[in-house]
């Protein structure tokens, strides 16, 4: 189960009333990133896809937080029924599947690290998965950028980038581009600098 389009707008814009933040703007771009490529795509759905963009962060309206915005998330969307969409809160930070190469504080509790870790194993990821995991290295809050860039600016700030999580996201691109046939920044992008790239 996951949200309506309406009812994902209406959390979403709640939210942020509640953590104001250049975070609801990123939701914005990783849900029309994810629209636009899942058009693409036979046999995925653009509404669903738009959707699980759109909240995949949901967890920081409970404020600013790292590790934390993954648990409130999760928590937050399983509340209130809609497992789908607690599943991609959770799916998003780890496209290598593994907790260890989150890139901020673990600002949680050992055992709810442990739950996350436990709750992340049983799960195989699917497509939903790995496009929400893809235009959120691809969306900034001020549209789409270069992964490239993103990940070498997220490397400077924190001091570092997981090498196997660098070449995961890079993967993600190719693989979706292989399943649309077309470059991502085609697609998602109006920026002509950045097609081909
Ligand atoms: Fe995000």
């Amino acid at each position: 189960m996951y949200p309506t389009r309406e009812e994902a707008i209406r959390i979403l814009n709640e939210s942020e009333k509640m953590n104001p933040g250049p975070w609801k703007k990123h939701s914005l771009f990783t849900a029309e990133c994810a629209e636009k490529i899942t058009k693409k795509i036979e046999g995925m759905d653009s509404e669903k896809a738009y959707i699980l963009g759109l909240l995949h962060d949901i967890g920081r309206r409970f404020g600013v937080k790292h590790l934390g915005h993954v648990l409130d998330g999760y928590n937050y969307m399983n509340s209130l029924g809609y497992d789908e969409m607690a599943r991609i809160c959770l799916t998003h930070s780890f496209s290598t599947k593994d907790i260890n190469t989150y890139i901020g504080k673990f600002d949680i509790t050992i055992e709810e690290v442990e739950m996350l870790k436990t709750e992340l194993s049983k799960l195989e990821y699917d497509d939903y998965d790995r496009l929400i995991q893809l235009c959120d290295c691809l969306a900034s809050p001020n549209g789409v950028v270069n992964m490239i860039d993103r990940m070498n600016d997220v490397e400077t700030r924190y001091n570092m980038y997981p090498e196997n999580k660098r070449q995961m996201n890079l993967k993600l691109k190719e693989y979706f581009e292989v399943k649309t046939g077309q470059n991502i920044y085609e697609i998602t992008s109006d920026d002509k600098v950045l097609w081909g790239k």
